[in-house]
């Protein structure tokens, strides 16, 4: 079967892309990236794409002071490179409703919180700070508001006592290195399903006690 075509948005490090990257490299993974796009010319994980033979593409933000401009671009980009689906990894720029709107349920974006709780930045400060005892991070469907949208995959994780922002975000980044592969698998094997703005997932286990949801079919 022709795989999912899928391109990679990052602003950034990039840790999220990197493991977009090595899953579709696995034998019988059922996506490619076709494309790494970046909005910031000296993007770390840039370099990353780059040793791995990627196509790259950089849409440099200071040049498009607009945002429908620079999606325009965007979309024709994300057209010429025939991509199916669109996964925002640390892409730090709202997309215009428009371009959400032209690409519906093929952007997924990853959050570094449980949705809908503690949208938007600052999250684990701000998480630290509220006392809840549980985090984690929600893969869901891009819709035009910040942080919207139907949740594909979720992982949870423990605060700690003495957890510092710097502790929790790489015990949080570490669960999202196993959701977003997740999400993007069952997206690419035609899984997962949107009824009435929720996703309903083919074939998942039953979640019991478990921290990733939907457990995956084994
Ligand atoms: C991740 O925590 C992601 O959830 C958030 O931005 C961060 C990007 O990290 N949207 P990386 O660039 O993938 O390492």
């Amino acid at each position: 079967m022709a795989k999912l075509k899928t391109a990679v948005l990052i602003s950034e490090r990039g840790s999220n892309m990197r493991e977009l990257v090595a899953a579709c490299n696995e034998p019988d993974f059922p996506a490619e990236v076709v494309l790494v796009l970046s909005n910031n010319p000296d993007a770390p994980g840039l370099e990353h794409a780059k040793e791995k033979g990627l196509a790259i593409h950089v849409i440099d933000q200071s040049g498009f002071p607009k945002r429908a401009e620079f999606d325009v671009v965007l979309d024709s980009v994300l057209r010429d490179h025939k991509v199916n689906l669109v996964c925002l990894a640390g892409f730090m720029r709202i997309l215009s409703e428009d371009l959400v709107n032209k690409w519906r349920n093929r952007i997924i974006n990853i959050h570094p919180s449980l949705l809908p709780s503690f949208k938007g930045l600052n999250t684990h400060a701000r998480v630290l700070q509220s006392g809840v005892s549980f985090s984690g991070c929600t893969v869901h469907f891009v819709r035009p508001e910040m942080d919207e949208g139907p949740v594909i995959v979720q992982a949870v994780v423990p605060v700690h006592n003495g957890d510092t922002v710097k502790k929790l975000a790489a015990r949080v980044l570490a669960a999202e290195h196993k959701a977003y592969p997740l999400a993007l698998r069952l997206i690419a094997e035609g899984r997962v399903r949107l009824v009435v703005e929720k996703v309903k997932i083919d074939g998942a286990l039953a979640p019991a006690g478990v921290v990733i949801n939907p457990t995956e079919k084994s």
